[in-house]
């Protein structure tokens, strides 16, 4: 038997940028309407999904001209809603589709984390899943007190020690300790609960977890490191890894660097599989495909555009010289403590060393904001021929976050309606949710 592809559809930027108003976007409402919320988890459920995914940012891009302005316009990478309440919203009308939720490690309290996923994993009966994230733009960190990001290695030992604390108190009570006997009024027995006494360079935790074991234990843990540091902390807490589409070269290359940190951290690379990040334009046609591709351009307004790429890679671009390499600038944003390899993938297409001017730098930025570089397009066979290559070569193990769709709901029935019964045909997904929860359904 063909081992199967999961999906993933990431709805953190679906009312951004432009999206929202795209042909194909929601009309009847705007954001954040939980109406629009539990329709597109029904689809997605209907198509057999895994899970719906919402990341996280915190602060409104202000590092263009150090100024909020352009985002708040041009609905830049704002608004954003802590999406915990709307999942639990979602949950009450699907039973199968999981949900992915990010939180930052740098700027929460592991506490805080663990006991409000426990409680999204009982009133979803077990499909949460936690993406954990070091946050690496200035306007998140402003609105937790820094002034500038923490050092890049420190916020990964912040996110290994975060983690380790979450997965302690996830463990505090033990799955059985609870007994609600009416008759004696015994409610749980205390040697299934026990303190965690943790104390570490950033956090003192004394627990136990004062909670009731949740459905799954815990949540499925998801992480995204892309660095070297990153992907060694992948490899030290996650269950799932979110990765780049940055070419089947440089994926294959990234999978056996993921491996080789995990055989480092004494875990079988079998058991940790990767979403590749993709962006997709499903459609009947070829023809109908490449017009909406076409159409990408006209998305973001082209005021926006300096504002979104500032925030995304922590360089204020209006700053920019008249001539430059990308290495140089890169160097820049490294030094602010931005990731380090963020800016180098969205500008993997230039020559490396070559010197630019502003204006070829910014047409070919323009093709990134609106994902006109990202996007595979065509029709269901074309997709899934493209996806199980991938899929392949880096080990069939996991599968796509299907990620920055142009039009939502338009772009998510198109999956659901084309793609998924492509890949059914081809025996790579699956016809019916088989397990209850979500690590049971990833895992199948
Ligand atoms: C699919 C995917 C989802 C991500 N979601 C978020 C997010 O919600 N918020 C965020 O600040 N960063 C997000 N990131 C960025 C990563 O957390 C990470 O910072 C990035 O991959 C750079 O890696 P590095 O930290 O090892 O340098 C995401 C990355 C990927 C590939």
């Amino acid at each position: 038997m063909k081992k199967k592809i999961h999906l993933g559809y990431d709805l953190s930027w679906t009312h951004l940028d432009g999206r929202w108003r795209s042909p194909g976007s929601w009309s009847h409402v705007n954001f954040p309407d939980i109406r629009l919320y539990e329709e597109i988890a029904q689809i997605a459920e209907r198509g057999l999904l895994d899970f719906i995914f919402f990341g996280d940012g915190t602060g409104i891009p202000n590092t263009w001209e150090g100024s909020i302005e352009p985002a708040v316009k041009w609905g830049i990478g704002w608004p954003r809603q802590d999406m915990s309440p709307f999942i639990a919203a979602m949950s009450r009308m699907t039973q199968h589709i999981g949900f992915g939720l990010t939180y930052s490690s740098t700027f929460m309290h592991p506490f805080y984390v663990a006991r409000l996923l426990n409680s999204l994993d009982h009133v979803t009966g077990g499909r949460m899943a936690f993406n954990v994230i070091t946050s690496t733009r200035r306007a998140d960190a402003a609105n937790y007190g820094f002034d500038e990001l923490m050092e890049h290695a420190e916020r990964y030992d912040r996110m290994d020690e975060f983690i380790h604390v979450c997965k302690a108190l996830w463990s505090s009570v033990a799955p059985d300790a609870f007994k609600w006997d009416r008759e004696s009024g015994l409610v749980a027995d205390p040697s299934k609960v026990k303190a965690i006494h943790h104390t570490g360079k950033f956090f003192r935790v004394e627990g136990p977890l004062a909670c009731v074991p949740s459905p799954q234990g815990r949540p499925v843990i998801v992480q995204a490191g892309a660095s070297p540091r990153g992907i060694k902390t992948s490899a030290h807490v996650a269950d799932y890894v979110f990765a780049l589409s940055s070419g089947l070269e440089r994926q294959v290359k990234h999978r056996n660097e993921l491996d080789k940190a995990l055989v480092a951290e004494g875990r079988d690379p079998r058991t940790v599989g990767v979403f590749w990040d993709v962006v997709l334009i499903v459609e009947e046609t070829e023809r109908e495909a490449r017009r909406r591709y076409e159409k990408l351009l006209h998305a973001i307004p082209a005021e926006g555009i300096g504002a979104f790429l500032s925030h995304q890679i922590g360089y204020d671009l209006s700053r920019l010289p008249e001539r430059f390499t990308i290495e140089e600038i890169n160097g820049q944003i490294t030094a602010s403590n931005a990731s380090p390899v963020g800016f180098m993938h969205i500008t993997r297409a230039m020559e490396p060393g070559r010197e630019m001017s502003r204006a070829e730098f910014y047409e070919q930025m323009t093709h990134h904001t609106a994902s006109y570089d990202q996007v595979v397009y065509g029709t269901p066979k074309r997709i899934a021929d493209y996806l199980e290559e991938i899929f392949v070569a880096t080990g069939e193990n996991g599968g796509f976050m299907i990620a920055h769709p142009p039009a939502t709901p338009r772009d998510l029935l198109n999956v659901v309606d084309f793609l998924v019964p492509e890949l059914q045909r081809r025996g790579r997904f699956r016809t019916g949710y088989s397990g209850q929860t979500l690590t049971e359904n990833l895992r199948a």
